[in-house]
């Protein structure tokens, strides 16, 4: 951590524009993070001192830090995530639009003296391998010192960023403040946070993000959401690449084969497992390798392929639910050097949460800092706390994660959450087919008036991600497709099918890899599939079931489509894609169509013992 006289900035853009944000926040000192880890552990040594960190026991957790965040301030505000871009319509029908100017003068007013008896930390980061072609550079100011060490986790961060940014390199805006001046020698509090008067104002024409009021997660982190997804999703359009809401993993067979596929989930689907899963029994041989699990970077190459990066340097993983048994890889990821957010603290200075181990510590202190035992009515942690980890650490992190040129990218899939008539796995039949899969998915959400699975829709996982129209989106998708010489299949997965009991049918977990066997052979031509009305399907004997009893029955419990149901989904897209209006591409109206009369066509009942 150094102040400004002792690090030599060449970059004068850089310069101005850190002089121009000290005159408006107004903070004490300035300082600029060169990322080592001399500055790590002393930054959270300072957060110890003020109470915002509490060092967990180095026997059990070496290096690890819990943090309780203010009770207000624990996920990301999507009602207060604004895209000001200059006219209304460019930020489609899906984001909320502002004016740029009159965001620029509410914000003006709000920042102005907003970090007036604290620190400024300017943090440089690359979202990318450091010097990558595919990388970008974001300079991070804040107020918050736990968002500049979660930044040393989440991203690569420090001088070298300077050094790769030289004199005349280009970056990403990023402006963030708690809200919570000290102004008048006020004593601080332990999260600071003004949760009254959140904004998440992201300004895509100008590459600029301004966060205001909350401390926490993509709220303030503003490389993750605002940064590789929203601003790069605009910077995407404008060049020819992918931002994309997705996982890479690397799919290694006995053979030694790797294929790597990007896969986009809607929050709470289980990204995580699914991006270290472990091959179950009777799967010798094979092995996942994860290169990222929230976002991936796609570019074409001369080669006519896409190449993909994790623009991530660190998991920020949700706790609840990731467990020794459902998430080795993840737990291992967590073993050291990291900072865990609203779990519980256990008598022994470790953590705990719902789902780490199958038994329950007898005392433990929770989220909220009282005291809990399992007879507690409320949860030891909040549903929404994480672990700030570094990927590095992942037993399962592929060799090439870091790969300057990427990992080259065969397969899409998409998934959400759905509970009936929508296949465990499907192909599409072309690339504007996989695009229409991807711009119709959605995951059930339990409408509790009427007690009925309503659907939202959430294209390609992105609906609060996409910096930009989302029809134009979906364009921008084509027209990918449409320069590539061979442009990877794309797959539709629904791991949540239920019975009539409403027990899940699929085991899911580490079991998922038999589809994507199914998906392997098929992108190296060797898998047998049908065709269905929804797309090419695995019969029965095309999935390898060697060491788990799942019958023919269930199996086709899981394909099956009723023509009824279809024909309501297909009128569902039609709604769904109203709002676009004379954006939607052309495409789609002929693709919904076509899905009407393969359904037509189809028995009532379309399964896959018929063919
Ligand atoms: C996340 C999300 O936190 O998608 O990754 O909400
Ligand atoms: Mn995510």
């Amino acid at each position: 951590m150094s102040k400004l006289s002792e690090v030599i900035i060449s970059n004068h853009k850089l310069l101005a524009w850190v002089e121009e944000i000290t005159k408006i926040c107004k903070p004490d000192d300035v300082y600029w993070c060169d990322g080592s880890k001399n500055e790590y552990d002393n930054l959270c040594k300072l957060m110890v001192d003020k109470g915002t960190l509490i060092r967990l026991n180095d026997a059990k957790r070496p290096n690890s830090y819990l943090c309780r965040s203010d009770p207000s301030d624990v996920a990301r505000v999507e009602d207060r995530t604004f895209i000001c871009s200059k006219n209304k319509a460019d930020a489609g029908p899906t984001n909320n639009w502002y004016d740029p100017c009159k965001m620029k003068a509410t914000l003006t007013k709000l920042f102005d003296g907003c970090m007036m008896g604290r620190t400024m930390y300017v943090v440089p980061f690359s979202m990318g391998p450091l010097g990558s072609h595919i990388s970008h550079i974001g300079i991070e100011i804040t107020d918050s010192p736990y968002v500049a060490v979660s930044m040393k986790i989440m991203t690569r961060m420090g001088s070298a960023v300077l050094d790769v940014l030289g004199e005349t390199g280009d970056f990403v805006k990023c402006v963030h403040s708690v809200g919570k001046p000290l102004s008048f020698g006020e004593k601080d509090v332990i999260w600071p946070c003004n949760s009254q008067n959140i904004y998440i104002a992201h300004f895509p024409e100008d590459g600029a993000i301004w966060s205001f009021g909350s401390g926490y997660g993509g709220n303030a982190l503003l490389g993750k959401k605002c940064f590789a997804l929203r601003i790069a999703s605009v910077m995407a359009r404008n060049n020819g690449w992918l931002a994309e809401h997705m996982l890479i993993v690397g799919i290694e067979d006995p053979n030694g084969r790797k294929t790597y596929v990007a896969a986009a989930f809607p929050s709470a689907c289980g990204k995580t497992n699914f991006a270290m899963m472990q091959p179950p029994a009777g799967f010798d041989g094979w092995k996942i390798w994860t290169v990222g699990d929230d976002i991936a970077w796609i570019k074409p190459s001369a080669d006519g392929k896409l190449y993909a990066v994790n623009p991530e340097a660190g998991f920020f993983g949700v706790a609840p639910g990731t467990g020794i048994k459902t998430n080795f890889n993840a737990i291992a990821s967590c073993r050291a050097n990291t900072i865990f957010t609203n779990v519980g603290l256990t008598d022994d200075g470790d953590v705990w949460w719902e789902g780490l181990t199958d038994e329950k510590p007898e005392h433990l202190i929770d989220w909220k800092g009282r005291d809990w035992t399992p007879n507690s009515t409320e949860k030891a942690a909040h549903p929404n706390s994480r672990f700030t980890a570094p990927a590095s650490q992942c037993p399962c992190i592929d060799p090439d994660w870091e790969n300057p040129n990427g990992v080259p990218i065969s397969a899409f899939l998409f998934g959400g959450r759905v509970s009936k008539n929508m296949p465990l796995v499907f192909q599409s039949f072309n690339w504007a087919h996989g695009v229409y899969l991807g711009a119709t998915m959605g995951s059930e959400a339990t409408a509790a008036a009427v007690g009925q699975a309503a659907m939202r829709r959430d294209p390609m996982a992105m609906l609060p991600f996409c910096g930009y129209n989302m029809a134009d989106y979906f364009s921008h998708w084509l027209n990918i497709g449409r320069q590539l010489a061979n442009p990877p299949p794309i797959f539709r997965v629904n791991w949540f099918n239920k019975d009539e009991n409403g027990k899940f049918i699929w085991p899911g977990f580490g079991e998922n890899i038999r589809v994507l066997k199914w998906i392997i052979d098929r992108v190296h031509g060797q898998g047998f599939a049908v065709e269905s009305p929804f797309g090419f399907m695995p019969r029965y004997e095309d999935i390898e079931w060697k060491s788990l009893n799942f019958s023919k029955m269930k199996f086709y419990e899981l394909m099956m489509i009723e023509r009824l149901a279809g024909n309501v989904e297909a009128r569902a897209h039609e709604e769904h894609f109203e709002k676009f209006f004379d954006r939607l591409p052309q495409e789609f109206i002929h693709e919904r169509e076509l899905l009407r009369s393969r359904l037509l066509r189809s028995p009532e009942v379309w399964n896959l013992f018929k063919n």
